[in-house]
């Protein structure tokens, strides 16, 4: 997935477009750039790594009354100078930047090659910039129609003409594409986040439109003039500054206990009624990744308090799996950004199955929640940095009240009431795990071990630590170490073990001593002390606060998140923007 931006207006568009794309660049930093046009002339700059070194090398041009800018996440074509968008066709004839992936590129461009269009980068988005350069239409619209039929796969891009006048045109299909217009400046962007603030526009699949000086054209997918109604503008929260934090993902960690308390006030104010009516025999929690985890815990509650069958699933495995989907099947989809393309295109095909379609986001503007026929905001707040913190416990948290919710209401208050106590302890719950980094950060293997809920903690724990430290770190049921993993314990070989649930803590400490007889370091995270004696086996104990049965997968992932951080920073990386991710992977 990547950002894209794109403005006409009278000067400085350069400026809108540096700031649009610090706002975009979660969805990817591997690469950037930015195009201007000054009348028929063309500069593009572009530069492998962030933003900053873009700003640095690029000139305004003189004149320039359009510009576009893209931020990137590799899908086709290595890293590089080159592969960065904009890309430019022919003669700079036409010069595009793209989000999505064009699945039949490479046809296309072979294709394109005998028709003399050479592509130079290795990326599927040079085809676009190649079609509409091949023809040339003297209507530029026509130019984008044709050149949009041609494409299979999933795309938001812009695109400009040399020869045209100032203006910019984009089209949208699968991938996000939004639009904004205040009579002096109009822009299209990747998320409205860009926009300055006020109403704006959602492109819809198929559709286009023409930017340009205070004014955009839509049209649907024949080329007809349509006229989209606009989108409420919703203020966007301060929360796009690090207000003082070295780095957003601890700011994003410390507000988990403003999040939950939002959260709880929200849905009390929420009317479960029509959700309550809809019968099922059935429940699939769906996400990726944190998502996916928050799925996991969401399952337990369901089969735990409901007593309803329920199972989480990888959306990407969802997609194309046999499941067994109909109308008495609750699907439940869970996704921050709401525009995860495995997310989406997994609510796709159980809308198609007729199944009852409920969401879980942080994004009520997103594609995912256009999608669902219930929507609830899991009320985290902004969050930028890559990795999922105050947005995963507020996943978690949103499904306990879910669940809760439709249990009855003496269990519905209550569960209100304990997430808000959580909130509160948090407040008062935020340790230093320095020292637990700094006897890890050097390490190249780290497992983390629990039962039942904790064991879905310690595959959230492994996969913040290796995706923001780039340690090798797993998570397995506690009871599984036994079955082949403990060949590759070593001698102070890490595993940390989360320990929540009383009723098996024996059983937890077993297989802990299993690995520690092998040479294991072991580190606690544990609800209930362990005795005395135990104490010496460990090389870190860290006892959890008070806190309800259900919520404490969200106590005991703070801590986690929290050691991630400190590995990160010890490791001397950059915690909100770890090497080849994206905050939202709109890509299959
Ligand atoms: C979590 O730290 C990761 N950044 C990633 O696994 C993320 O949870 C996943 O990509 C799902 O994103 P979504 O919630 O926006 O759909």
């Amino acid at each position: 997935m990547c950002g894209i931006v794109g403005v006409v207006c009278k000067e400085n568009c350069c400026d809108y477009i540096f700031k649009g794309l610090r706002r975009v660049q979660y969805r990817g930093y591997d690469s950037v750039g930015i195009c201007q046009k000054a009348g028929e002339s063309i500069q593009i700059d572009k530069t492998k790594g962030l933003i900053d070194k873009l700003i640095e090398k690029t000139k305004p041009l003189k004149g320039a009354q359009v510009a576009m800018g893209h931020t990137r996440w590799a899908t086709h074509g290595e890293v590089n100078e080159e592969n960065a968008h904009p890309i430019a066709g022919k003669n700079q004839q036409w010069v595009i930047v793209h989000n999505g992936i064009i699945e039949n590129y490479s046809s296309l461009i072979s294709q394109l090659q005998k028709e003399g269009e050479i592509a130079k980068t290795q990326t599927d988005s040079e085809a676009i910039a190649l079609l509409l350069s091949l023809n040339n239409f003297e209507d530029p619209i026509k130019n984008m129609l044709w050149a949009k039929r041609q494409l299979k796969g999933s795309y938001a891009f812009c695109a400009v003409k040399k020869q045209d006048k100032n203006c910019l045109y984009a089209a949208k299909y699968k991938s996000p594409l939004y639009a904004y217009c205040n009579g002096e400046i109009a822009m299209v962007a990747s998320d409205p986040i860009c926009f300055p603030q006020g109403d704006y526009y959602k492109l819809e699949d198929g559709q286009m439109c023409k930017v340009s000086d205070g004014k955009i054209v839509f049209y649907d997918n024949d080329g007809n003039i349509i006229y989209p109604s606009k989108q409420k503008y919703k203020k966007i929260s301060s929360d796009c500054d690090k207000d003082g934090y070295q780095h957003y993902m601890l700011k994003e960690i410390y507000q988990t206990p403003e999040a939950l308390a939002r959260l709880a006030k929200n849905f009390l104010n929420t009317n479960f009624d029509k959700l309550k009516k809809v019968k099922f025999n059935k429940v699939k929690l769906i996400g990726c990744g944190s998502a996916y985890h928050s799925c996991l815990i969401g399952a337990e509650y369901f089969k735990k308090y409901l007593k309803t069958d329920a199972e989480a699933a990888y959306a990407s495995e969802f997609r194309y799996s046999s499941e067994i989907i109909n109308s008495k099947t609750l699907c439940i989809f869970v996704s921050q950004s709401g525009e995860t393309a495995d997310t989406i295109a997994a609510a796709e095909k159980a809308i198609k199955k007729h199944a009852k379609i409920v969401v879980l986001t942080n994004v009520l503007h997103s594609t995912l929640a256009s999608l669902g026929q219930f929507v609830f905001p899991i009320s985290a707040g902004s969050e930028i940095a890559v990795a999922s913190t105050k947005a995963y416990s507020c996943q978690v948290a949103g499904l306990y009240l879910l669940v809760m919710a439709l249990k009855g209401e003496r269990s519905f208050y209550q569960s209100v009431r304990n997430v808000a106590q959580l909130s509160k302890t948090l407040e008062k719950f935020f340790i230093n795990m320095s020292d637990f980094a700094q006897d890890i950060y050097q390490k190249n293997k780290i497992y983390f071990i629990g039962k039942g809920c904790d064991y879905i903690t310690a595959l959230e724990a492994a996969l913040k630590l290796k995706e923001i430290s780039y340690i090798n770190c797993w998570a397995m049921p506690a009871g599984e170490l036994k079955h082949g993993t403990l060949s590759l314990i070593e001698r102070n070989t890490p595993v940390i073990v989360i320990s929540t649930n009383k009723s098996v803590d024996d059983k937890v400490m077993n297989s802990a001593l299993e690995a520690k007889s092998r040479g294991a370091k072991l580190y606690l995270i544990s609800y209930n002390p362990p005795q005395e004696n135990q104490l010496e086996n460990f090389a870190f104990c860290l006892s959890l606060p008070k806190c309800c049965q259900p919520l404490k997968s969200i106590l005991a992932i703070i801590p986690m998140q929290l050691l991630s951080y400190n590995v990160s920073i010890l490791k001397g990386l950059n915690p909100d923007m770890p090497r080849n991710l994206a905050k939202s992977v709109t890509v299959e």
